[in-house]
């Protein structure tokens, strides 16, 4: 067997027989699921608190790969995205245990470097394992995460990034098969421009840079508060990142055995808070505080909600939501960090179906990020879909209606929906929701939605 650069034992190829118990949700998964019920038309009153950030914990489990010896996460929110990427850790040889909000990951004996179909195609974001795998070990197989329900979501800017750092990469039977320079060895520092800024090709390419020999520089990177995380936690093990959270970066890499274990508490999930802010502006009458959030992250968003009229107050952690007026129409383009964030799209949109006036919202980062469109519909929206934009024309009333959504975004904007349509929503197939949302329905239900899961509802 070939030793790893520290000696821990590497086992390439799959190990016989192999059972993955699955933790349920991502793309394309068709299990039977919970819905979640929502009987509409009262204003929000009260306090909701944020959970850690799913987008940034992840590729921080990743980052564990890194190092040997036992690191610990904090405020990691307990979802599902989460379950399946300790299970992931665990095939490669970690072990994990999970205690949301507390994560353990220590070094196992063995690595297998090889993420499987099953695990990668529960969630896109197990892709974060090729570039520590690859650093560390000198040779990984990731399966290719496939087509999404959002879009193609190519990884092409990952692997451009990792061949230029002298990896040799090839696709085989729907798996990246990837080894360092002469057969395995240390991925070399490189220059590399983004052609457009990916936040898990720029998150994987930092964690490859970490240990790459020489100084790495990104250029067009994403500036997502995520991946600036990720550079903070970084640096905490001893890396040299410079510039994460700005479109350039600097990282000098780290002999691989230099870098340690971290402790690290997980930033706020921003898209959790705005999503509860939406949640809260809906009606008229709600006031909200949403606590436990970083304002500096959002402010795309409380500017665009101002602009529509709510009454937006942040002091310190906090930000409070207060609706006493009609909605207006405000046009959203989507956009890389600082710009609108997609993740908000869907619900900012729903929020626009109830507003005086047409709103445009423009989708520019995946190209079939929408599909809430003909659900609502079904709740009486009056949107018409052109290309990326959809036009949407404010109604009085929503109805409740049965619906069903394919993405986690999507599932969210479906309950806000909810919050304010006549009589009962029923939203099918929350596994989506449980990816993303930690306990959605007790959160609305503390700020006085009328809202429950039914378990094992049909799809
Ligand atoms: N893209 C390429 N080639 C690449 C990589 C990306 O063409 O190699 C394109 C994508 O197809 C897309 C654009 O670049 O059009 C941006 O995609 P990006 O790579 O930034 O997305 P991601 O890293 O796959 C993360 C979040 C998403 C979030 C997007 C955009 C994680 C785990 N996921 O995805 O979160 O929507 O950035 O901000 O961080 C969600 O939480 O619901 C979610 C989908």
């Amino acid at each position: 067997m070939p030793e790893s650069h520290d000696g821990a034992t590497l086992v390439i190829g799959v190990r016989a027989p192999i059972t993955i118990s699955s933790p349920r949700g991502g793309c394309d998964n068709e299990e039977t699921m919970d819905a979640i019920r929502v009987r509409g038309g009262k204003a929000l009153k009260g306090r909701v608190r944020i959970s850690g950030a799913k987008n940034a914990a992840l590729p921080i489990l990743c980052a564990t790969l890194l190092s040997d010896g036992e690191s610990r996460l904090r405020n990691v929110p307990a979802l599902r995205d989460i379950d399946t990427t300790a299970a992931l850790l665990r095939f490669l040889g970690r072990n994990v245990r999970v205690n949301a909000p507390e994560v353990v990951v220590d070094a196992g004996k063995d690595v297998r470097p090889e993420a499987p179909y099953e695990l990668v195609k529960l969630m896109r974001a197990s892709v974060l394992v090729l570039g520590p795998l690859l650093a560390r070990f000198g040779r990984a197989k990731v399966s290719l995460p496939g087509g999404c329900a959002i879009g193609a979501r190519p990884i092409d800017q990952h692997l451009k990034g990792l061949e230029a750092m002298g990896a040799k990469i090839s696709l085989e039977r729907g798996y990246v098969i990837a080894e360092g320079p002469n057969g395995g060895g240390r991925l070399r520092a490189a220059e590399i421009v983004f052609d457009l800024p990916t936040v898990t090709g720029t998150e994987n390419l930092m964690m490859a840079a970490a240990l790459a020999k020489g100084r790495t520089s990104l250029f067009n990177c994403a500036r997502e508060p995520e991946v600036e995380e990720l550079g903070r936690v970084l640096n905490k093990m001893g890396a040299e990142v410079d510039g994460a959270g700005t479109d350039v970066m600097h990282i000098k890499g780290k002999e691989p055995g230099d870098l340690l274990p971290f402790d690290h508490a997980i930033i706020p999930d921003r898209i959790e808070a705005g999503t509860y802010m939406i949640a809260a502006a809906m009606m008229e009458g709600s006031d909200v505080l949403v606590e436990g959030a970083e304002v500096q992250d959002l402010e795309a968003l409380v500017l665009k909600m101002r602009m529509a009229g709510v009454e937006v107050g942040t002091k310190g952690q906090s930000i409070r939501i207060r609706r006493n007026g009609p909605l207006k129409a405000v046009n959203v383009t989507t956009a890389p960090h600082p710009g609108f964030p997609t993740d908000m799209q869907a619900q900012f949109l729903v929020l626009m179906s109830r507003a005086k006036g047409e709103s445009m919202i423009t989708e520019t980062i995946f190209e079939n990020r929408f599909m809430h469109v003909p659900e609502l519909h079904r709740m009486g929206a009056n949107i018409t879909l052109r290309g990326r934009t959809a036009a949407v024309e404010g109604v009085e009333r929503l109805y409740g209606a049965s619906v069903m959504a394919t993405d986690l975004r999507a599932s969210a904007s479906l309950i806000i929906a909810g919050l304010a349509a006549d009589d009962e929503t029923e939203v099918r197939r929350v596994y989506h929701l449980d990816r993303g949302y930690e306990h959605i329905e007790e959160k609305l239900g503390g700020l006085g939605a009328t809202i429950e899961r039914v378990k094992g509802a049909e799809g």
